[in-house]
């Protein structure tokens, strides 16, 4: 187990593109938090330049409190798990789990123990004999995950392990992963491009965009409390409305410089005593989400989407009024996007 910590770590390329900018993150010990961004933000390459595979350009990367900026991969107390988890397809399961250590030169009565007792851990113990082409998607992404735990590393550093299974299974996996994590206690980070999947796994979150940390906290806090517009709309579903346009022009709020946003789930069909503050529009679109209902109104080909129960008196094409409590809107800075509190 170990603590891992990047201090002001930044990676440009040969063309002076900037990868990484200033990343400054501690991972706690026994921590699994999760890295949330676009495609492109950097994600893999924070991995890479953690596990040794990238080179940094600047700053200072420490696992277990030791500087390991210019160790190999292999002397970094790291094991990584990929995003197509290459097993090698010629090698039974066994044999798989058993590589690193046979590399290793382990004696042979240890790696049949230690590969033993972690299929039983991952429920892999009547598989042992099958080829990678053999298993399920599940099935294999449990082989990689072995693979890596075999090596027992400080750090667990996760690049998109569920990406490529359905979405049941994903749902799966995530809870043995997270009861695995539970279960080891070891330091791990997971990166994930969908934010659901990073709310529910992390017990803290970091948000990536263009190379740069955008927030880190936990997931309620990312949630409820995101510190800029790009957080704001990018966790959460469906996405936070923007309130643009003319939505708000009888509110009395000032909406020059402001940006504001309202969560699809804060949006009701009747006024309350809280709920006092409305925005209406034309109805354009009812979705049934059997429990739920998504509905979208429109105003000057703007959009705004509220996550409603049922209701059945609902007509298209009418004026609809959304209700809302003031104190759940959210405020930007139009020219910064940073939110702005109280
Ligand atoms: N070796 C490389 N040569 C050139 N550009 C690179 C290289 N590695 C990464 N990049 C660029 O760096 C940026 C970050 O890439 P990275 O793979 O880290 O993103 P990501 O967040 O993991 O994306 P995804 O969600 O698609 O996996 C991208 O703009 C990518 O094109
Ligand atoms: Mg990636």
């Amino acid at each position: 187990m170990a603590r891992l910590e990047l201090q002001r770590v930044s990676k440009l390329l040969a063309n002076r593109q900037v990868v990484l900018q200033d990343i400054d993150c501690t991972v706690n010990d026994g921590e699994l938090i999760s890295v949330v961004g676009p495609s492109g933000c950097g994600k893999s390459t924070l991995l890479r330049c953690v596990a040794g595979l990238d080179k940094i350009t600047s700053g200072d990367i420490r696992i277990g409190g030791q500087r390991v900026n210019d160790l190999p991969p292999q002397q970094r107390n790291v094991a990584m798990v990929f995003q197509n988890h290459a097993l090698y397809p010629h090698m039974t399961v066994y044999q798989n789990l058993a590589f690193g250590l046979r590399v290793r030169r382990v004696a042979r009565a240890i790696v049949d123990a230690r590969v033993r007792r972690t299929a039983v851990r991952l429920g892999l113990e009547a598989l042992l004999g099958r080829y990678p082409r053999e298993l399920s998607g599940g099935q294999r992404q449990r082989t990689a995950l072995g693979r890596a735990m075999l090596r027992e590393p400080g750090v667990f550093l996760l690049d998109e392990p569920l990406s490529s299974l359905d979405i049941p299974l994903r749902a799966e996996m995530r809870r043995e992963l997270s009861a695995l994590h539970t279960a080891l206690g070891t330091t791990m980070v997971y990166v994930t491009h969908d934010q659901s999947e990073a709310l529910s796994l992390g017990q803290r979150v970091v948000v990536l965009a263009d190379g740069q940390i955008q927030q880190i906290d936990t997931p309620d806090g990312i949630y409820k409390e995101p510190s800029n517009r790009f957080v704001a709309g990018f966790v959460g579903w469906p996405p936070m409305n923007f309130l643009d346009g003319d939505w708000l022009e009888n509110s009395g709020l000032d909406a020059h410089c402001i940006d504001y946003g309202i969560r699809p789930e804060r949006l009701l069909l009747q006024p309350s005593s809280s709920a006092d503050a409305f925005i209406a529009g034309r109805l354009e679109r009812i979705e049934s989400f059997g429990g739920e209902w998504q509905v979208e109104i429109s105003r000057n080909g703007s959009r705004v989407i509220a996550r409603v129960a049922p209701n059945p008196e609902l007509r298209r094409d009418n004026e609809l009024r959304l209700w809302f409590r003031r104190e759940d809107l959210y405020a930007f800075d139009r020219a910064t996007g940073r939110r702005l509190q109280g």
